[in-house]
């Protein structure tokens, strides 16, 4: 059987044990790893961020501690019960919010935030899809803004080690194999993002990619 073309888009049941899954799958590393790319953003106290497909919310708890009382995080998503967790998740936190939206539509925002975040969401659309998901973000940043993109790098699938391709291809959908592929810096280029640094993980499967809105775009 092919795989789905897509697999972002999560049902119900599957977002109800979404965090044990991906547990499960990393052998205990998933949380880690958001924690370790939260700290790499250089995120300091004030700064807004705009996360996008904030699934169950680890990602926003994580980040509001940086921020501070002073800053806000907003989560997007389109999921009930990835809504409903995340609310749960991040309650203690006034300046965290999660808003039922979807990413790859006009975002009702024009330069507000310092950051935008996109964590194990952006393989899963198609390239005109992403295209519309990247000048979301750009129009969010404030200029001088930067946005982070962590999710798989570009590598060979076939050259990797068996069990690591097994489970890929075992979990993964379609368009994440042809993400493998992709050259995303010129994607984010031709939407006038610049200046990329990156930061890799998992043996440089899974990269934190950052790129900055110039301050005259
Ligand atoms: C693989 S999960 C990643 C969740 C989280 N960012 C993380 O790193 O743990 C993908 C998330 O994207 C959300 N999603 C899928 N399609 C979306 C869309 N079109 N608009 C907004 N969110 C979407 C799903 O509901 C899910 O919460």
């Amino acid at each position: 059987m092919s795989p789905a073309r897509s697999k972002v888009e999560i049902g119900d049941r599957a977002a109800r044990y979404y965090d044990r899954f991906l547990s499960l799958l990393s052998l205990g590393q998933y949380s880690h790893l958001l924690k370790v790319a939260v700290e790499k953003m250089g995120i300091k106290p004030g700064e807004s961020i705009l996360d996008l497909g904030s699934g169950t919310g680890k990602n926003d708890c994580f980040m509001v501690k940086k921020v501070d009382s002073g800053g806000k995080i907003v989560g997007l998503d389109i999921s009930d019960e990835m809504l409903s967790q995340a609310r749960k998740r991040c309650r203690r936190y006034p300046n965290v919010t999660f808003k039922e939206q979807r990413i790859e539509l006009p975002l009702p925002y024009k330069e507000e935030f310092n950051k935008v975040f996109i964590s194990f969401v952006l393989h899963g659309f198609e390239d005109s899809q992403k295209l519309r998901i990247i000048h979301g973000a750009f129009q969010a940043l404030k200029p001088g803004g930067a946005f982070y993109i962590l999710d798989y790098n570009e590598f060979n699938l076939e050259k990797i080690w068996f069990p690591i391709r097994w489970a890929f291809t075992r979990w993964e959908c379609q368009l994440a194999a042809e993400f493998l592929k992709l050259n995303i810096k010129e994607m984010l280029r031709g939407q006038g993002f610049a200046d990329f640094e990156e930061e890799l993980f998992f043996k440089g499967h899974l990269r934190l990619l950052k790129t900055v809105k110039p301050t005259a775009a």
